[in-house]
């Protein structure tokens, strides 16, 4: 079987080549094909950088507006699509709620089911670019037992998302351009990672020529876990944890030390970045901005500041390298804007979702693809008899 590597977790294999995204982890570095992320955050907007991560360059205005535009027309749901949601609980956690509704719409469009067939590839692009704010809008309106709302195509992306979540349908709903501004910057942090754990999965999927919908519906379940995407809940769960407890920093720093099973910092370390993490810089230099805006006077914020600075200070994690990574404000930001906890790891779905699209596609179109099948190492039995049920 020739020689077979043991690397649990991938932490030193690389599984494809890509022009997507670079990432320096030793020096805090992040580009989107090139383009230093904190240039994107402070110039351009999430339509821009979905074209730019898919298409591999920013677009022209012709470009810009045709592209803004095919999106604008696919945001509506197919209405046997919208049964979908009465059948799940009330209280269903939106992610397997999003999940599901994106595997659904292979159903939907069965024309898609050829990977290679280009145009059907460009229609699931802006159809899922265009559904998902829908469906996770939905997904919100079902858990609080509110009516649904039709997309509003005279409305921006984020716009829209934020009308069919936060609206009714007979009053008037005011954008705060301020609220879109910071959702949208958000979505553009959270954009691509590169071969991060969804990512990967969407490849993986992908690799067996699985069509879009099914590798993105991977994708989406893969995030939901606390250790990737879902952190950014379980950061909000951990500092209303140490509230309840009486504000109690230093008490749960040192139950972290003494690696307590289940007791970890959430929103702090990282695979890749051991110095800082670019994207939890930018955030948390708007997230006062932002919280200041919206009025939101949160005790939580003052936690997460103390323990941010007992942790940097701290050798235990000095000594490993663990910095803020993008999950450790971001919840504090999110739950000011109106959305509740459960829902915070939808909100990283919305924003990862072109970089999961731009990552399938290069996947497909690099000659060098092969089926993802990793090796093992066999731990079990040698060869033994088999004893009939009676002689065990
Ligand atoms: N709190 C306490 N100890 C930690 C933490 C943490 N958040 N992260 C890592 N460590 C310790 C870990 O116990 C280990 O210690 P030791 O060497 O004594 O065994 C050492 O640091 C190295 O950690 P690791 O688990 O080998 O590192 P990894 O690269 O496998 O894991 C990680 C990376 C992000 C999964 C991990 O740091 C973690 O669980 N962080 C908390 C969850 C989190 O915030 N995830 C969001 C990641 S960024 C956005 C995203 O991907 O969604």
């Amino acid at each position: 079987t020739g020689l077979v590597t043991l690397d649990p977790g991938f932490v030193n294999t690389a599984a494809c080549k890509s022009d997507i995204t670079y990432i320096d982890g030793d020096a805090g570095i992040l580009r989107y094909r090139g383009y230093p992320i904190e240039e994107l955050a402070a110039k351009s907007n999430f339509i821009e950088v979905s074209y730019l991560l898919i298409y591999g360059e920013l677009p022209t205005q012709a470009q810009y507006d045709e592209f803004a535009d095919r999106i604008q027309r696919h945001t509506l749901l197919h209405e046997d699509l919208k049964q979908f949601f009465d059948g799940f609980p009330r209280d269903a956690h939106p992610m397997p709620v999003l999940s599901s509704a994106v595997s659904a719409l292979s159903t939907f469009y069965q024309d898609s089911l050829d990977p290679f067939d280009q145009n059907q590839v460009e229609l699931s692009t802006v159809r899922l670019l265009a559904k998902l704010p829908t469906i996770a809008a939905y997904a919100y309106k079902k858990s609080v037992g509110q009516p649904f709302l039709y997309p509003d195509n005279s409305l921006g992306l984020v716009e829209n998302f934020l009308r069919m979540t936060f609206g009714f349908p007979a009053e008037p709903y005011e954008v705060d351009p301020a609220l879109t501004r910071a959702l949208d910057l958000l979505f553009i942090l959270h954009a691509d990672h590169e071969q991060n754990c969804s990512t990967s999965t969407v490849r993986m999927v992908g690799s067996s020529e699985a069509n879009l919908f099914a590798s993105i519906s991977a994708g989406i379940n893969a995030l939901f876990g606390p250790l990737h995407g879902g952190a950014n809940s379980a950061v909000l769960e951990m500092l209303e944890g140490i509230h309840a407890n009486g504000g109690d920093v230093d008490s749960f720093v040192e139950r972290v030390k003494n690696k307590e099973p289940g007791v970890k910092l959430m929103g702090f370390g990282h695979r890749v970045y051991k110095n800082y993490d670019p994207r939890a810089a930018i955030i948390k230099k708007t997230a006062d901005e932002v919280l200041g805006k919206l009025g939101a006077n949160d005790p939580l914020l003052e936690i997460a500041l103390k323990l941010e600075e007992k942790a940097l200070a701290d050798d235990y994690f000095v000594e490993r390298k663990l910095y803020p990574n993008v999950d450790f404000y971001t919840g504090l930001i999110y739950k000011a804007m109106g959305f509740p906890t459960k829902y915070f790891t939808v909100l990283f779905a919305l924003g990862r979702l072109p970089g999961w699209i731009a990552h399938w596609r290069e996947m497909l179109e690099d000659p060098a693809r092969k089926i993802s099948r990793p090796r093992q190492v066999y731990t079990g039995e040698a060869e033994r008899s088999y004893r009939s049920i009676g002689e065990r």
